[in-house]
């Protein structure tokens, strides 16, 4: 067998890791082997392209190769469960730049007198580069909106989405002059500069609060520039992880806006979205909530016969998953039946309940998604929301002006008994105050979720 066909038997052996990954990391419980299946893939991937491809000194890829593992643990050890959406971001950002720098490098090597340009090679260097700098630029701003570096309000002038075409306009413009006249280095810097600013753009319009749904578009760009680099430098692994990565991000895109109940045009063009962070409003109405002591509340649970605890975004921001979890084993102990309800877009980024409680070692077996949950709430003595409010607001079925309107909701008001652990009456990220509050079977635990949680947990151990 010729060391050509090795090569691409390799790069194919990746991509079977990378799909049977995909497919492992669809289920909590083989998520963690999907992640190791696919990061094989990668390494074979990396191996075989460095042994095929003597273009740089492997002193440099040392080099590099170290400064970025050691940023990457770094990172990964230092930044916040609750800052992950914006690491994520820059993450991507990466990806789309280091896909427009190798366009870049190609482009410089093919513009030399002595190389040949083709028209199809020209072409996936200006997508690569438009597409790549976009992710790059975009990743910034949407990871500098998430980090509050930057107001997240949507920006908005008039005349915005001409200027934009104006913009990509003059970037297919210059494509199309380059590809003619390949020696031009200045134009092709301007292009590069263009479509920066083009990322820019196109997400400063976008609220912070819808950034989450931005960056899996970003990641999904970030793939489809990786892929068309592939066909830059005839590299059919980056093709092929390329086209994964973006079909994947496009499909993730998709059910993050099914679930919220918006289109995607309305997330990108639609200008609306709560400053990132702070409570997205204060459309609290007035009205009788009955609060709950931690004592009290630990009676309830503990002499239910089935509890339903049902994580959202202050799980996060208080980090009180090992206390869940805690509280969990103790009613069990007590033969209390529990479950979690898992809505997908409880939190600010996909599976972020599911990584929480996996951080706590919750068995994935209690894991409910919303279909699964929905129709055991009728059956259910008590409910525990810990710090979620959105995905329980029953405004979404019943409020058709309500931006909640219409998406699919945890149906926790059809549970006996519900226990709220929040901080106030404030509402949730959509701002809409919250009806399930002011109902008799509801009770307010007022507090910080991980500070409520240790005193439910030291109440039951008393009982
Ligand atoms: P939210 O509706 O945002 O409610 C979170 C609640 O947590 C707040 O009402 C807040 O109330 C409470 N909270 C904050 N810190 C707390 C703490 N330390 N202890 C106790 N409670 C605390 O969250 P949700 O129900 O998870 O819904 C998610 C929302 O985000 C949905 O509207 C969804 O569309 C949106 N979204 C999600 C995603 C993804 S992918 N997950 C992406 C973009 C947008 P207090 O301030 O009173 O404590």
């Amino acid at each position: 067998m010729s060391r050509a066909w090795i090569i691409e038997l390799a790069y194919l052996a990746a991509a079977v890791c990378f799909v049977v990954g995909f497919k492992w990391m669809s289920s909590p419980s083989t998520a963690r082997q999907g992640n190791f299946i696919s990061a094989i893939g990668m390494l074979v991937a990396v191996v075989v392209t460095l042994l095929d491809q003597h273009i740089v000194s492997f002193t440099w890829i040392i080099v590099g190769g170290g400064i970025g593992a050691a940023l990457g643990a770094w990172m990964a050890q230092a930044v916040k469960m609750t800052a992950m959406p914006q690491m994520v971001a820059i993450f991507n950002g990466f990806g789309g730049g280091a896909s427009a720098l190798v366009a870049a490098a190609e482009w410089h090597r093919l513009a030399l007198p002595q190389f040949e340009f083709p028209v199809g090679t020209a072409v996936s260097i200006y997508a690569s580069t438009l597409v790549g700098a976009v992710t790059f630029s975009g990743s910034m701003v949407a990871a500098a909106k998430l980090q509050e570096l930057i107001s997240g309000r949507p920006i908005l002038f008039k005349g915005q989405h001409i200027v934009n075409a104006m913009v990509l306009l003059a970037i297919v413009g210059l494509a199309v002059y380059l590809t003619r006249e390949h020696a031009a280095g200045g134009w092709f810097l301007v292009l590069n500069g263009l479509a920066l600013l083009l990322g820019v753009l196109l997400v400063i319009p976008i609220g912070g609060a819808d950034m989450p749904v931005v960056i899996c578009l970003l990641n999904s760009y970030s793939g489809v520039a990786a892929a068309l680099t592939g066909f830059v430098i005839h590299n059919h692994g980056l093709i092929i992880t390329g086209a994964l990565v973006g079909a994947s991000g496009l499909i993730l895109t998709q059910i993050m806006c099914k679930a919220m109940n918006r289109s995607l045009a309305n997330v990108l063009f639609g200008g609306v979205g709560a400053v990132a962070g702070g409570p997205a409003g204060t459309t609290t109405k007035a009205g009788h909530v009955k609060s709950i002591q931690p004592e009290d509340a630990a009676a309830l649970l503990a002499y239910a016969s089935t509890v339903v605890f049902v994580p959202g975004y202050g799980l996060a921001v208080a980090q009180a998953q090992h206390q869940v979890r805690e509280l969990a084993d103790l009613l069990e102990k007590r033969g209390v039946d529990v479950k979690y309800g898992i809505h997908p877009v409880a939190g600010r980024m996909p599976g972020h309940m599911n990584v929480l409680l996996a951080e706590a070692n919750v068995p994935y077996d209690k894991l409910y998604d919303m279909d699964a949950i929905n129709p055991h709430f009728e059956r259910t003595d008590v409910v525990l929301v810990v710090g979620a409010n959105d995905v329980v607001n029953p405004a979404a079925r019943t409020a058709p002006n309500s931006p909640l309107y219409g998406m699919p909701i945890l149906d926790v008001d059809k549970a006996r008994q519900v226990i709220f652990m929040k901080r106030s009456l404030n509402p949730g990220f959509a701002g809409v105050d919250n009806e399930l509050f002011y109902l008799d079977k509801t009770s307010m635990l007022f507090g910080d979720a991980k500070a409520s949680l240790t005193a439910v947990i030291n109440a039951v151990k008393q009982l």
